[in-house]
This record gives C-alpha cells, structure tokens and sequence, in this order.
C-alpha cells in the first residue's frame, strides 16, 4: 500500500490530523492498535480551548460539539470554605467548551467513515523503518497478516505506550519527567453536576474536582494515594471523601448516585525533544504528556496537529519544508507553556507529602493573591482557555 501520510495511532490526535489532511487533499492512512469501541471506550477529559474548537470547525466536524457542548465563562476555585471564581471571558472574552473527550473523537472517526478515510484497526508489531531517509515505509500485521505502508511522511500519533517516540535514536532524544506523588481516583455518576461550571478544590484532606458531561451526567475526582486501587474505595466512601473536600454549602448540594465508571490515573509531566527525526514527527501524547489538572491533554495535541498539518499542506501545496522543518521547535513552545500551568495548577491544588507548614502557607497566599488580584486572574485565565497558536 502507498499514501502520503502513514499516521500511527487513531486517538483525537491521528484522527484529527487524518481529517485536515483530507481537506487539504492529502491522503493518509490511520493505524490503531484497538478496536474502535475500545478507543470510544476511554474515559477522558473534556475541556475543549477555543482553538481546538476552530479545528474542529476547519475539519468540518464541530456540529455537534456547538448543538451539545457546553459554554462555560469560567470556574470556581475554593480551598477549605473560601471559594472565588475565575471569569475566562471577561478576562480574555473567550470561553471554553465543555464537550467529552470521546465524543470529539466519535465526531472525527464518523468525519473519517462519510470521507472513506482508511483506519486500519487492531494493527500489530508497528515498526517504523527509514524515518530518517527520503523513502519511510511503515511495516505491521493485522490479523496475522504482514503489511506494508509506503509513505511520504510518518505521523506519530500513538500515544505514550506507542512505538514511535522510541523509534527515534535515544542519543538524540532529550526526555524531561516528573511523576507526581499521587493519583486521581475518578468516577462518573449518572447524577446532575453539583454546578454549572467546574469547582477545583484544594483541602486539607487533598484536591478534588467537579466536572461533568451533561445535566445529567457528572464527572467527579479526587487525589488518592499511589497504593490505592479503584475496588479499595465504595461509592460511599467517594462521595463521603469529596463532601469532606468541598465547601460546606456544595457539599450539602452533592446529589450522589451508584458509579457508572470509576478508574485512578497517575499524574506526570513528560516532554520529549525533538518532535522530529527525519520524516517522522510526533504528535500528542507520543510526545508530551501533561497531569490533568488544567485539561490541556487534548488541547496540546492539538496545538500540534495544528502546526503539522499546515506544515505539510504547505510542503505539498509549493514544494516548500518551512513549515515542517519548524514544526518541532513550534509545537515544543507552546508544548512548553502548557506543561508549565499544569505544573503550577497542579502545585497550587494538592496537597504534597513532603510540604511542610511553610508550603502550605505559600499555597494559601498563592490562592489568597489570584482571588484578589485581576493580573493573576487574566494570566490563569489565558492559560486556561488556551494560548495562541
Ligand atoms: N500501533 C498503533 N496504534 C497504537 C500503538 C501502536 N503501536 N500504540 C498506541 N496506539 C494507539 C492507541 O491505541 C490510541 O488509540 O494510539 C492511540 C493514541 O491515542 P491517545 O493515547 O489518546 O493520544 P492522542 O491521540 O495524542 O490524544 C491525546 O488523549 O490520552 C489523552 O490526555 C490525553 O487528552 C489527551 C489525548
Ligand atoms: C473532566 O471533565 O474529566 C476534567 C475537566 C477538567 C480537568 C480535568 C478533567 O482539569
């Protein structure tokens, strides 16, 4: 099989990437590991920046992300009975989208299917051969079946358990990681959300969050230990734990319900530089991965899709390698910002084994000053609604 872009990985980032390219007249070819139920089946975040909403938009896929995403101004910050809000629209006049992770990737392998695009599913044994020359090839079994993709291009979009960030050299990748002292245990109960918007809470018994999918469907965390497992916690006991995190007067207006999913998800920051080797370029979380305290997970790789397609439209359209000669270092500077307020929100709402009480103190003061100061707000909220490709 031939085609220009051989894209490795069918999550939000391939598919999205797979999509752009078609409207650019660029064929490519989707490989996913899983089945497609399997991937629709992940349980992700969903705070959508405005600029993952103009791809969408540009992918000719953003009907149902307006008629059933949720605009939402801003978010509520508390930490023990203090609460305060943070107006990403009066501070930045843009707000954000709340749309499930899994239904923009539904949106997109639905764009794909009416496109005729090809997704080859349940691939194996991915190898990538001859990134680095002027003729990559893409080998892999499906079904027991060799295969072979001849390409112009490899795009990899597999994730942080993918093959493609390892096919570059390890002497001329350079990774950065932190892994955080905790987890969040997160369920989604088939109750109204306890807000409109989202409530970040930082308590003394540790971080939690409110969130949802729908009026009727909300999605709830809260930070665990390491050592936890999912069937160590009841629903009882989850819920009693995200009362004790929360405000008094949002506690009492918890609506509870048996959990419908309930999972723990290790926090890490991880970066890998270059986002290139040859014709190869990483994309998402096969290059970066972010703790999801400030829901850029999805935006980022965004953000990099963004930088990749326009670099290869334009490589096709006039012959041109500008654009993907600097896709690495423009997708690692936005990469880079976005790791950054992960870091800090995170830092700012949990709470950290080896914090003493002068820590504890700097993260009261820390909240103390965005509550009252309009500069740290509006640089929260440009933050949190995305900054500008
Ligand atoms: N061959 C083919 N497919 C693979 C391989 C492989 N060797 N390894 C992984 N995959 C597939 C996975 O099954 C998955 O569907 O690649 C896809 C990668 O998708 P994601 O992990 O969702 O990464 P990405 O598309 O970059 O999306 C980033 O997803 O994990 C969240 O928080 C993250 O919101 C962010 C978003
Ligand atoms: C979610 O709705 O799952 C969600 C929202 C915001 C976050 C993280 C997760 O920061």
């Amino acid at each position: 099989m031939k085609t220009q872009v051989a894209i490795i990985g069918g999550g939000p980032s391939g598919l999205l990437l797979s999509q752009l390219l078609h409207r650019s007249g660029i064929e490519s070819v989707v490989l996913e590991r899983k089945t497609k139920d399997h991937v629709l089946g992940r349980i992700r975040a969903g705070v959508l920046e405005q600029g993952l909403v103009r791809l969408m938009e540009e992918a000719g896929c953003a009907d149902r992300l307006h008629a059933e995403g949720y605009v939402h101004d801003g978010t509520l910050i508390s930490y023990g009975e203090e609460m305060f809000r943070i107006d990403f629209t009066e501070h930045t006049g843009t707000p954000v989208i709340v749309y499930g992770q899994t239904e923009v990737t539904r949106d997109l392998y639905a764009a794909r299917e009416a496109a005729g695009g090809l997704i080859e599913y349940e691939v194996e044994d991915v190898v990538i051969h001859g990134a680095d020359t002027d003729a990559p090839h893409v080998t892999y079994t499906q079904h027991g079946e060799p295969r072979r993709i001849d390409c112009d291009f490899i795009a990899g979009c597999d994730g942080f358990h993918g093959v493609s960030r390892r096919t570059i050299p390890p002497e001329l990748r350079r990774e950065y990681e932190k892994v955080y002292p905790f987890g969040w245990l997160g369920i989604l109960s088939e109750t109204p959300p306890v807000n409109h918007e989202l409530i970040y809470a930082n308590s003394e018994r540790g971080f939690a969050l409110c969130s949802m999918r729908n009026e009727a469907l909300s999605r709830y965390y809260i930070q665990c230990s390491l050592s936890d497992r999912p069937e160590d916690w009841t629903d009882e006991a989850f819920w009693q734990e995200l009362k004790r995190r929360l405000p008094a007067a949002q506690a009492e207006q918890l609506v509870t319900g048996p959990s419908i999913e309930k999972s723990i998800a290790p926090l890490r920051s991880f970066v890998t530089e270059p986002m290139r080797w040859g014709r190869l370029f990483l994309c998402g979380d096969a290059a970066h991965i972010v703790p999801p305290t400030g829901a850029k997970g999805l935006n980022t790789a965004a953000s990099d899709v963004h930088y990749l397609h326009r670099g290869l439209r334009e490589h096709y359209a006039t012959g041109s390698s500008e654009g993907i000669d600097s896709y690495s270092e423009k997708a690692l500077s936005r990469v880079w910002k976005a790791e950054r307020f992960s870091w800090w929100f995170s830092s700012l709402m949990h709470r950290y084994p080896d914090q003493g009480p002068f820590d504890l103190k700097m993260q009261v003061a820390e909240l103390d000053f965005l509550r009252s100061n309009r500069a740290a707000q509006k640089a929260m909220a440009e933050n949190y609604v995305g900054l500008p490709y």
